[in-house]
């Protein structure tokens, strides 16, 4: 990174600091406060981080004004078209596209991780029969920390890695088991002659009382969104991480960590909320009551789905997914599909609004990605466990990114203080 300088001088004058800035390989450059408060007594203020920049990081680039979204330099629509989950994910993970032996070697390691511990097996028969899955993962993945105390040095290299393809193969497993348990099924046991996705779709769909066959479309659409949502940078579950991990806790809780601030309807919990919207919204016909209600300030309701902290245009992955959508539900004999004409109908409504147009609201990776999930038969209540399935790996880049910058240190932000100021205690007896 190379220097310039912003000159910064206090409201009396009286102080005049050249802060650093510090540029990357792509703009925004950034300037660097740490000196800040050192030399002239003063936090900055950014609620909700919109202009803070909280890490340098190699693993993934945005334009939101252009909607651009890169891994590791490729532009997603390359990988989308022409890679696959575990390729990215080795990518995220590594750095660089793998050899052809090298990816075989990582599929091969993620298939042989994808059985859970007996033991892990037991927390579902405590969990109620209609708990949340999200609730179930994040409880699951947290309480790996209880059983492999041999991935906790994670100042080991080689314990990371091991960390990493655990956790990349297990999440589909312990997300069958939460789906098995909703539906009152068996659990069904990983098969290591499938795929990734294969693998998922057997363990979420199979029943010993006969054969499961697997649709091609089915495990492409599904790789296709694990792509699509396998990192996204400083997204507020991926900061949690690395904010979770900063401290030196061990990797799993960090994880966990990610998987509840993903839960969020803001967040992850969108896509389950968008298809609660638009079965709620019902008809095209109240589509445009629902818009006024979206624009309406005195009420609480947002179109889910719709609007980004970043991208100021089309979210790349909307854009592929809609296309996925289409393809779907042709290869499926869905194309009567009500609440997918309903989100394209509530999609070209909302852009032709002025509400809409002047805020720069578009649909982000969330519209259409449950529809999807529904086609392909995936309960709404499992959605935003499918979305952490795919940002899993781009967690786990960079908990690794963060736990091995030698300049890392705990993240401890500071504040703006409005609370009363000194005050001397009262006996109680002689309070109002
Ligand atoms: C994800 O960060 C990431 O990268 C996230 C993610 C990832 O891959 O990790 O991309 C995944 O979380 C996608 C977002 C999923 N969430 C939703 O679809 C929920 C609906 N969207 C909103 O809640 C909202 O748009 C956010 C949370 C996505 C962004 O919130 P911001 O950046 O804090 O923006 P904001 O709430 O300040 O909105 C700006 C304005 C406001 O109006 P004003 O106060 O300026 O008058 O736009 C309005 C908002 O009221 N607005 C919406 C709206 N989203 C924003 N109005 C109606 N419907 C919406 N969806």
């Amino acid at each position: 990174m190379t220097e310039d300088a912003f000159k910064l001088t206090s409201p009396d004058g009286a102080t005049t600091l050249d802060l650093p800035v510090r540029k990357g390989t792509l703009e925004p450059n950034v300037i660097d406060i740490g000196r800040l408060y050192r030399d002239a007594g003063v936090f900055t203020y950014d609620p909700g981080f919109v202009a803070t920049g909280s890490c340098a990081s190699d693993i993934t680039f945005i334009d939101g004004e252009k909607g651009v979204l890169m891994y590791r330099g490729y532009p997603v629509e390359q990988l989308a078209a022409q890679s696959n989950f575990i390729e990215v994910a080795y990518l995220l993970l590594y750095g660089d596209l793998p050899s052809k032996i090298e990816l075989e070697e990582f599929d091969t390691s993620i298939t042989r991780h994808t059985m859970l511990n007996e033991g892990m097996l037991s927390f579902f028969k405590g969990f109620r029969y209609d708990a949340h899955p999200m609730a179930m993962l994040s409880a699951v993945v947290g309480s790996m920390s209880a059983y492999y105390h041999d991935t906790m040095d994670i100042n080991n290299p080689d314990v990371r890695n091991v960390f990493a393809h655990r956790i990349l193969a297990k999440l589909p497993t312990i997300a069958a088991a939460a789906l098995k348990l909703n539906m009152g099924q068996p659990f069904v046991y990983p098969r290591n002659d499938l795929n990734y996705c294969e693998n998922l779709l057997h363990m979420f769909f199979a029943v010993p009382a006969e054969p499961y066959e697997i649709s091609p479309i089915a495990a492409e659409a599904l790789d296709l969104l694990f792509i699509l949502h396998a990192d996204h940078e400083q997204n507020c579950s991926t900061s949690t991480v690395r904010m979770a991990g900063s401290s030196g806790a061990n990797p799993y809780s960090a994880i966990a960590a990610g998987i509840s601030a993903l839960w969020g309807p803001a967040h992850g919990g969108a896509n389950e909320a968008v298809l609660r919207m638009l079965k709620e919204i019902g008809d095209k016909k109240n589509i445009a009551k629902y818009v006024e209600k979206a624009k309406d300030k005195s009420d609480p309701f947002r179109l889910m789905g719709f609007g980004h902290r970043v991208y100021k245009n089309f979210d790349p992955r909307a854009t592929i997914i809609r296309e996925m959508c289409h393809k779907v539900l042709k290869q499926l004999g869905r194309t009567d599909s009500p609440l997918f004409e309903l989100a394209l109908e509530l999609e070209q409504v909302a852009l032709k609004d002025d509400y809409f147009i002047e805020k720069n609201l578009y649909p982000n990776v969330d519209f259409y990605s449950g529809i999807i999930y529904r086609a392909l038969g995936i309960p709404t209540s499992l959605f935003t466990v499918m979305f952490a399935i795919g940002r899993t790996v781009g967690w786990v880049a960079h908990w690794q990114e963060m736990i091995t910058d030698p300049s890392g240190r705990i993240s401890r932000p500071r504040q703006l203080y409005t609370g009363p100021a000194q005050r001397d205690y009262v006996e109680v007896s002689k309070r109002g």
